[in-house]
């Protein structure tokens, strides 16, 4: 057999090893000065220090972090907490009629876990079982997950740099305390449902639900039903209970754009959800066609930033796709096309809302759709405009979620908590009503990563590619704090300040600051910082500021490749010495088998070391001839 040369636990002269390890003590040392000198622990460069890092949530963010930490990382010590009774999140609250991803399934995936989808845009139920199976795959929930357990606040204690982290046993009610020296928030964008704020709402004596929260035993099979909203919830809800009930009534309170599906090219006629057929599941078999196929999907949702630029020809593109399907699927009903399609803010300042059936459900017969606020439930129905009451049997909020990116729970630090931040932006030295650092951490908030926090790219795309990114850039931090013996990292606030100033200011290029604009000739007349649509990227305000990612989703994953550490203020566990991870000077690399020549590169094929020690043994070669030049 060949010699191989590619070990490195070889004990060869290729990678030598050096086993002695110095001791603290093992030295001399020359002139000490113990007013001068440092302390310097006996302690490898490169030494991974254990952390201890809490996680909140276990849906995708959740588990696609567990699964980089095993495969990048080392001496973490991972404990999450989970409210629900069991991982998914989005995918195990969402169960209404017809709740699918709207972003095609071979991209709304872990790019490292490729499944067999059958369908094109996947029902929730089997977006949920997919990330179930990923997480028995690998055994996530037995080692990391405590279910039913909700964190109830984090406190920082910046003396000995650690989180105390409240947490509630759901099950038995017993409250306890955790800690930690780190943690990673993955809580969710849209995992705080709402009920509407509507006088009457709680007297109704029928069967109420919300889109985040429904009852899978209701049967609307000839029942009045009311649907208030009409977000993309409320857009999949309508035609997939159309054919069950007798009569909708339904409140489009804002005016809305159906848009073309999310890489509808690929979709089925008239960019219609299709199950896969057979030859088309055979491929999933290939990895190399199936990857092919995935890129040239998320190829085009790539290039979709465009649309929201304003003036811009994919922008005017949009707006024509759009009114031409507006214009045709509610030709029956004019006066309902004049109430609802927008004249005075472009395509996408609300997230678009490709709605399949949904405009033919709502020009059918059953329907009747009325476009102002709903004022008042009773106890049997509600009064409409002209106050006359109409009984209904169930009533539907498909009204959203808490988007305010209000921390959910009291996170304090020196004594502050970070909410009251959100309450009043004179109170963060940011000024801003969302005080957030890259979308991943909060101004002056130590040791602290939130994935998909304010200003993250929520409009561009899968949400995968980023909990990747949201991840590996976790790592990166966690990494540095344990070889450089850190004990607190956190956003400068004059970066953070100076981000978010970027950010508001480019956002005035697009679509989401809802510039206005007159619709017949498309040309713009405002340009007013914030517009007329309503939108949960401004926390359900017309007048809110949109926190959402200044730029590209690519734009994004670039950015975040690399951790800007200079955005950073770092303390280091010893105060008077931040080089102390210097340590003993030698590096683990010395210690642990590696190849310690590694700059030389390696030979590219297998050598035989004998052979070579054999030729060139320098007893063998020719004396100096003393008179060469
Ligand atoms: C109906 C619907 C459809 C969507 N479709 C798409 C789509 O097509 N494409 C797309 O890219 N995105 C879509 N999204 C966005 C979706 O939310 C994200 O894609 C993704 O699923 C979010 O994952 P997450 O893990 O970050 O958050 P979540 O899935 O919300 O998970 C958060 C987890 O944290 C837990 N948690 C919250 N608070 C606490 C606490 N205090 N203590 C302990 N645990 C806590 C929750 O129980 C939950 O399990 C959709 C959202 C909704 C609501
Ligand atoms: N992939 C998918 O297909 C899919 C499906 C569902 C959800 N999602 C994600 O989840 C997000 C949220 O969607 P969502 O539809 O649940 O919420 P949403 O987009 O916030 O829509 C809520 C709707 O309810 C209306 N509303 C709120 N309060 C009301 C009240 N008091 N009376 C009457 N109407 C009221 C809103 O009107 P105003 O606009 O006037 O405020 C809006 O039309 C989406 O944008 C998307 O990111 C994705």
């Amino acid at each position: 057999m060949a010699p191989t040369a590619t070990t490195n636990s070889d004990q060869s002269f290729i990678y030598p090893q050096i086993n002695e390890a110095p001791r603290g003590g093992d030295f001399y040392l020359n002139n000490p000065d113990p007013e001068n000198d440092v302390n310097i622990p006996d302690q490898l460069l490169g030494t991974k220090k254990k952390l201890r890092v809490i996680v909140l949530g276990s849906g995708m963010s959740g588990i696609n972090f567990f699964k980089f930490a095993e495969d990048k990382a080392s001496n973490l010590e991972i404990q999450c907490y989970e409210k629900n009774e069991d991982i998914g999140g989005t995918w195990l609250e969402n169960r209404y009629p017809g709740c699918a991803c709207d972003i095609p399934s071979v991209v709304y995936q872990f790019p490292w876990r490729p499944a067999s989808w059958s369908k094109y845009y996947s029902y929730s139920p089997e977006i949920w079982k997919y990330v179930k199976m990923v997480a028995e795959e690998n055994d996530f929930i037995n080692k990391y997950v405590k279910l039913a357990h909700e964190v109830k606040s984090l406190a920082w204690d910046e003396a000995t740099g650690q989180w105390t982290v409240e947490v509630k046993d759901l099950k038995s009610g017993r409250e306890f305390k955790d800690h930690s020296d780190f943690v990673v928030n993955c809580t969710g964008v849209l995992n705080k449902w709402k009920w509407p704020d509507i006088p009457g709402l709680r007297d109704f004596k029928g069967t109420l639900l919300h889109s985040a929260q429904w009852n899978q035993t209701t049967d609307l099979k000839n029942k009045r039903v009311a649907l208030l909203g009409a977000g993309s919830s409320a857009v999949q809800i309508l035609p997939n209970i159309y054919d069950q009930v007798s009569q909708v009534y339904t409140w489009i309170r804002s005016k809305i754009w159906i848009t073309a599906g999310f890489a509808q090219k690929f979709a089925g006629k008239d960019g219609a959800n299709f199950t896969y057929n057979e030859e088309q599941q055979g491929l999933f078999n290939n990895p190399d066609e199936y990857k092919a196929y995935c890129k040239m999907i998320e190829g085009e949702l790539n290039q979709r930033f465009s649309f929201i630029i304003n003036g811009s020809a994919p922008q005017r593109d949009a707006v024509d796709y759009s009114v031409n399907e507006m214009k045709t699927k509610l030709k029956e009903k004019p006066e309902l096309l004049e109430k609802v399609m927008p004249t005075d803010f472009f395509v996408g300042c609300r997230r678009p809302t490709p709605g399949n059936g949904y405009l033919e459900a709502l020009a059918g017969e059953k329907v009747t759709a009325y476009t102002s606020q709903l004022q008042t439930i009773t106890e049997k129905g509600f009064i409409d405009p002209n106050g006359q009451e109409h009984e209904v049997d169930v009533i539907i909020c498909a009204t959203g979620f808490d988007t305010s990116y209000k921390p959910r729970l009291p996170i304090t630090v020196n004594g502050t908590d970070m909410r009251t931040y959100w309450e009043d932006p004179k109170n963060n030295p940011t000024g801003s009503p969302a005080p957030t650092y890259l979308s991943l951490a909060l101004a002056g908030v130590p040791n602290y990563i939130i994935f998909a926090g304010a200003y993250c790219p929520s409009a561009h795309g899968s949400f995968f590619p980023l909990v990747q990114a949201y991840s590996d850039y976790t790592l990166q931090i966690l990494e540095k704090m344990q070889t450089e013996n850190i004990k607190s990292i956190r956003p400068k606030i004059r970066a953070t300040t100076q981000f978010l100033k970027h950010a508001d200011t480019y956002l005035k290029r697009t679509a989401w600051t809802g510039k206005q604009f007159t619709f017949h000739n498309k040309k713009a007349i405002t340009n007013n910082e914030t517009g007329p649509c309503s939108s949960w990227f401004k926390g359900g305000k017309k007048d809110g500021k949109p926190a959402i990612w200044p730029g590209s989703r690519l734009h994004f994953l670039r950015l975040l490749e690399k951790v800007r550490f200079e955005d950073f203020d770092i303390e280091y566990e010893d105060d008077e010495n931040m080089w102390s991870f210097l340590g003993n000077g030698f590096h683990v690399c010395e210690r642990d088998g590696s190849d310690i020549t590694w700059y030389l590169g390696k030979p590219e094929h297998p050598v035989d070391e004998k052979k070579i020690l054999d030729v060139m043994d320098g007893l063998k070669g020719k004396d100096l001839e003393l008179d060469m030049p």
